[in-house]
């Protein structure tokens, strides 16, 4: 029977170290903050929901971590402007970024059927909004000289399957867009990478696929099960972690064997 546990390595380098996780008011983006907290980061939890980022918030201070809320819409360059400054004052430049914020429809749809409205939101919430996240935040790693960065694809930016093709754009976007940026920094000491997950069993996820679906699913992936938040936040933390010190520009399929490139 395969296993549904996940595990999250102690990765020592990470004590200390400030990071900023955008979508982390919920699911995987707050499953990556416990687990960075518990490795002794301090945590930037950002979204928009101020009562979902309070709740991750005050999880993270109940076991002892450190943790400051700063929410912002990240498709609003604005706005992540002003979260910086506020990160930046409370708890000092992240030296670990995380742009996780976006999601959209898993639902495949015919071509014709996209509306230029669904384009341009799938385009802003994923891959306009890391490349403000990333264009706010990273001048500072490049002063510093030291930094990690873990970008959010999909399966759908893949595969040419699963997923419409707006969403499955602008994660393939995000992919490129990481190794551009890797390519330029790795002089500068940061390392960048991408992490691509298919199947993760969120609030949202749960409630969206009825549990028949999901069962039918479980046939499609080689490991046998779907996948968990804990299982993207693990992978995560090995990419910021000086373990992958000698990967960057890579792109993780956290797919259960679904995905092999
Ligand atoms: N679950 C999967 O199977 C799966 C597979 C592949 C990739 N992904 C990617 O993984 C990431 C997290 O997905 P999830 O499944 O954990 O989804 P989720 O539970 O719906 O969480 C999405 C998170 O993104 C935040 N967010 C969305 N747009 C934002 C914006 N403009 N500004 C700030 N925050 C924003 C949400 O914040 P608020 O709710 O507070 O607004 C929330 O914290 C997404 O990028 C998604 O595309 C998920």
């Amino acid at each position: 029977m395969p296993t549904e546990v996940s595990l999250i390595s102690k990765y020592s380098d990470l004590e200390g170290k400030v990071a900023l996780v955008t979508g982390g008011s919920r699911g995987i983006g707050a499953a990556t903050c416990m687990a960075l907290a518990r490795n002794g980061a301090k945590v930037a939890v950002n979204g928009r929901d101020e009562a979902a980022i309070d709740a991750v918030v005050a999880s993270i201070k109940a076991q002892g971590g450190t943790a400051f809320a700063a929410p912002a819409d990240c498709a609003d360059l604005a706005a992540v402007q002003a979260m910086q400054r506020k990160v930046a004052d409370a708890l000092g430049a992240p030296e670990l970024l995380l742009p996780f914020a976006g999601g959209g429809s898993s639902k495949p749809m015919p071509f014709c059927d996209i509306s230029e409205q669904d384009w341009r939101s799938s385009l802003d919430q994923n891959l306009t909004s890391t490349f403000f996240v990333l264009k706010t935040f990273l001048p500072a790693m490049l002063a510093r000289g030291s930094g990690a960065i873990v970008t959010m694809a999909s399966a759908g930016g893949r595969v040419a399957a699963g997923a419409p093709a707006d969403y499955g754009a602008a994660k393939a976007g995000i992919i490129m867009l990481t190794r551009h940026l890797a390519a330029e920094t790795g002089a500068s000491g940061i390392r960048v990478n991408c992490i691509s997950p298919s199947a993760i069993m969120t609030e949202r996820t749960a409630a969206r696929i009825p549990p028949e679906r999901q069962q039918q699913m479980r046939a499609a992936f080689p490991l046998g099960r779907l996948g968990q938040a804990e299982d993207v936040a693990a992978a995560a933390l090995f990419l910021l972690s000086s373990a992958s010190a000698w990967i960057t520009g890579a792109t993780l399929d956290v797919a259960g064997g679904r995905v092999m490139s």
